[in-house]
């Protein structure tokens, strides 16, 4: 069975005192289920803080960025030595806000990815488009490049390890969520366009739903045969609604 994952993604939110009680939260009712991952994605500033709250906990810390190049003068980075030394295990990878903020190409996401892998932490590739594009009946075509711009640079092999998050853009802080049937649409067109090159690691892949996702939305998403888990990022920052989340998931695997 493919691992279902439930990813925090805190953006650019808290202080050291409203994480640490946020987390406090968390710990006190995460599901301990094999095969569900729960994972925290803090600000970068924050990581080293939440790495030694979690202590034992079940729960998985991942950034929200990485820069691909290994060290030097390149002001405002961070490296993956560093997520490393940190005890980092997961990366969020070209987020729809990095994309668009930040002008993250598909290639530059790809070299992140590809630099990801090679120093051994698990990247969250995020993929999704605008509404204009889905209106424009664009959305599995736009997809599937963003998906095959890793291909390319990596290779298929890489989606072993690799986590894919369709977060369709129009969705994320909007409150608007996909339908079960949206998401799932693309989650099956995802996994079959890898399946064409390689059945195994298509099967194996976990792919993520994001864009406000809740605690009203999830358990209907997670039922969704492609539907492996969520990246969540308002709720994520309520910790009594993360764990309804993280409960669906626990639900969603039996
Ligand atoms: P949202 O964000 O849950 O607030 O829509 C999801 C994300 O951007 O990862």
């Amino acid at each position: 069975m493919r691992k279902t994952i439930v990813a925090g993604n805190w953006k650019m939110n808290g202080t050291s005192e409203s994480i640490r009680t946020l987390l406090d939260g968390i710990k006190a009712g995460v599901p301990a289920v094999d095969g569900l991952v729960t994972l925290v994605c803090p600000p970068a500033v924050y990581l080293y803080q939440v790495k030694k709250q979690i202590g034992d906990a079940p729960v998985a810390v991942g950034a929200q960025n990485v820069s691909a190049q290994p060290k030097g003068a390149f002001t405002g980075e961070w490296s993956l030595e560093m997520l490393q030394d940190l005890g980092c295990e997961y990366v969020i990878l070209g987020h729809s806000e990095r994309r668009s903020l930040f002008g993250e190409t598909d290639a530059d996401v790809a070299d992140k990815v590809a630099a990801t892998l090679a120093a051994g932490l698990i990247p969250i590739l995020c993929v999704g488009e605008t509404l204009a594009q889905r209106d424009a009946g664009e959305t599995l075509a736009l997809v599937a490049a963003q998906v095959d711009a890793v291909v390319q640079r990596i290779g298929i092999e890489c989606f072993a390890s690799v986590v894919i998050a369709y977060e369709p853009v129009w969705a994320i802080g909007t409150g608007l969520t996909a339908t079960p049937e949206q998401a799932q649409e693309v989650h099956a067109a995802i996994r079959a366009q890898l399946a064409g090159s390689d059945a195994k690691i298509a099967d194996k892949l976990s792919i993520l739903y994001g864009g406000s996702m809740n605690a009203g939305n999830a358990a209907e998403l997670l039922a969704q045969q492609d539907i492996d888990g969520g990246l969540i990022g308002g709720a994520s920052l309520k910790a009594d609604e993360f764990l309804t989340i993280c409960a669906a998931a626990a639900e969603s695997r039996k």
